[in-house]
Formats: structure tokens, C-alpha cells, sequence
């Protein structure tokens, strides 16, 4: 399973190299949160921050848009450097089309589902995503707790993908995975587990935390 290290419990003051060091401990991916104080209530990251990253690091950056009007974002973000855009099937009533202008640009696109949303929610639209993000937590901050029933979702989902060749989505679950959770994500078959709290925190560096992560999945 890859590991996808939220710089939303990075360093603000230190970014690059908070992601740097992600790198050199083998981060697979990078995920961004981007939100924008109303459709949760805190805020985060505009394109600025994804342009200056763009020229940290070669691994892809995968942006978790957390905002109204996602469709008024998939450009300065794809212009931005993103390699993956993900949105909220709860954050507009015009989600097909927003990831119609995700593909537009060249970038992934990835549909992400809250705690409260079924899969069912989307399963009309899994032919055109790359990758269905399950929320463990609601979205907004960092280090909450693990919402365990939603692991069901990412059982259906790759039930879903794996008896349909014409689907080839990857599956992320975010928010709360730490060493006590990874065996259970990892264990359903899912192929991502971003982790915030769990890489950046006070009590090791971040290699430290990579490893312990990476070791307790299996
Ligand atoms: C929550 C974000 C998550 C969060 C993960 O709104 O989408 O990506 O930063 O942080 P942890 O792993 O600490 O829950
Ligand atoms: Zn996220």
C-alpha cells in the first residue's frame, strides 16, 4: 500500500523541507488539503503553495480540493502542478462535470466520499475517476479519530473495481490512519493510506514515523 504524507500537519514555516523529508523517507505520494472555510470549517492551501512544491519534489502531488466551487479550482491547480485532483461528490450538484474538466487539463481526477456519503453516491461516476478517496474522518483538520465503519466502503469499492475490467480506480482512505489502524486499512486492499498527525508529529522524526507506518501495515 502506498503511503500519501498530509502536509496539513507540517510545518508551515518549514513546507519544502517538511516535504523533502517525507521524500527521502519514502513517501509515495504528497496529498494537499486545500479548504476553504465554508464547506469546512477551517483554511488551508491555495495554487501558490502547490507551485512552490512543484519545484521540491518529482513525486506526485495529489491536491484534496475541501472547497464550494471546485470547478472554479481545477484550473489553478492543474496550472499549478498537480498530478491528481480530488473533489467532494458532496460539494457540488455538478460533480461529473467537474471531473470532465479535471481530465480536461491532463490531470487524474478522484472522486472523494464524507463519512455520510455511500458509495453508492458514486457509482455512476466510477468509470471516469482514477482514484475514490473514502473519508475515515470529516474533513477539516488533523488528528481525529478513526470513523472504523467506513472500511466497509473500501471492501465494496474494491469488490466493485475488481470484477469490472473496464474500472481501474485506486483506493485511499484519509484521515486518523496511524500505526494502530494501517493493518486494517492495508488488510481490506485498499492502495492508498494518507496519514497527517501520524508522520508529522512531536514525538519522532519523520523517517521514524515513515518506517513505524510502513512496518505496521503488514
Ligand atoms: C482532513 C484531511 C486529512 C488530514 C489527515 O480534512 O483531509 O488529509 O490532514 O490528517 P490525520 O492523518 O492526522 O487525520
Ligand atoms: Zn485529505
Amino acid at each position: 500500500m502506498q503511503i500519501a504524507p498530509s502536509i496539513l500537519s507540517a510545518d508551515f514555516g518549514n513546507l519544502a523541507q517538511a516535504v523533502r523529508d517525507v521524500a527521502a523517507a519514502g513517501a509515495d505520494r504528497i496529498h494537499i488539503d486545500v479548504m476553504d472555510g465554508q464547506f469546512v470549517p477551517n483554511l488551508s492551501f491555495g495554487p501558490q503553495i502547490v507551485e512552490v512544491l512543484r519545484r521540491v519534489t518529482d513525486l506526485p502531488l495529489e491536491v484534496h480540493l475541501m472547497v464550494e466551487n471546485p470547478e472554479n479550482w481545477v484550473k489553478p491547480f492543474a496550472e499549478a502542478g498537480a498530478d491528481t485532483i480530488m473533489v467532494h461528490v458532496e460539494s457540488t450538484p455538478h460533480i461529473h462535470r467537474a471531473l470532465a474538466q479535471i481530465r480536461e487539463t491532463g490531470t487524474k481526477a478522484g472522486v472523494v466520499i464524507n463519512p455520510g456519503t455511500p458509495v453508492s453516491a458514486v457509482s455512476f461516476l466510477l468509470p471516469s475517476v482514477d482514484q475514490v478517496l473514502v473519508m475515515t474522518v470529516d474533513p477539516g483538520f488533523s488528528g481525529q479519530h478513526f470513523i472504523a465503519e467506513n472500511l466497509e466502503k473500501v471492501d465494496e469499492l474494491v469488490t466493485i473495481r475488481d470484477r469490472d475490467d473496464e474500472l481501474n480506480y485506486l483506493v485511499e482512505v484519509d484521515g486518523g490512519v496511524n500505526v494502530d489502524r494501517i493493518h486494517s486499512v492495508a488488510s481490506r486492499g485498499c492502495d492508498i493510506a494518507v496519514a497527517g498527525s501520524a508522520v508529522y508529529n512531536d514525538e519522532a522524526d519523520v523517517a521514524t514515523n515513515m518506517k513505524a507506518l510502513r512496518k505496521a501495515q503488514w
